[in-house]
């Protein structure tokens, strides 16, 4: 065998393993939806916690960041709509738990148990209705915290629901400050 036939040979080899090669992952691509809704993704897994710099958030804006796939929302309330939360008596509440993932199952929605500090200053929470999971929209609803558009839910100035048929408040994720102008998220 010269050397021409040789080299030749080699890449019809190449060609074909290079096809069989596309075959393979377009089989994977097929499959991988399926199996993607029961694992978490490598990406996700590397982003099991996010730190997040909360120093150019001012007083009554938030920030939406993409955590494991999802919004969360980070938001700097105003003293009004800290007020008009911790003036509301958790019996009145639909969910009177505080969806927290820092606390217990047993913790009430109260206010204290909604924010991330103390003061009530930052709120921090998934941006996804609990009703059937769309985004809701900030500074909106009959509650001046967030509307969700789909089906009409109202969520208050803490996230917690109001009216509509969202069963739950928006779950606050496991969140901690880092320090005094990031957190960590995870
Ligand atoms: S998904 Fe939000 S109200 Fe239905």
């Amino acid at each position: 065998m010269s050397h021409a036939d040789d080299s030749q040979g080699t890449r019809r080899d190449f060609i074909y393993y290079a096809t069989a090669g596309a075959g393979a992952v377009a089989a994977g691509a097929a499959v991988w939806p399926l199996v993607n809704q029961m694992n978490p993704s490598a990406d996700v897994l590397a982003l099991a916690s996010i730190q997040v710099d909360l120093s150019g958030v001012s007083e009554g804006t938030q920030l939406t960041v993409l955590w494991q796939g999802k919004p969360v929302f980070i938001r700097y309330r105003t003293p009004e709509e800290i007020e008009a939360a911790r003036s509301v008596s958790v019996s009145e509440l639909p969910d009177q738990g505080a969806e927290n993932a820092n606390l217990g199952d047993e913790a009430d929605a109260s206010d204290m148990n909604r924010s991330l500090d103390e003061e009530g200053i930052w709120l921090v929470q998934m941006g996804v209705c609990t009703h059937l999971g769309c985004v809701p929209l900030g500074e909106s609803g009959d509650f001046g915290g967030w509307f969700c558009p789909c089906h009409g839910s109202h969520y208050d100035t803490a996230g917690r629901i109001r009216k509509g048929p969202a069963p739950r408040n928006l779950p606050i994720p496991l969140a901690s400050f880092v320090d005094e102008t990031t957190i960590q998220l995870g």
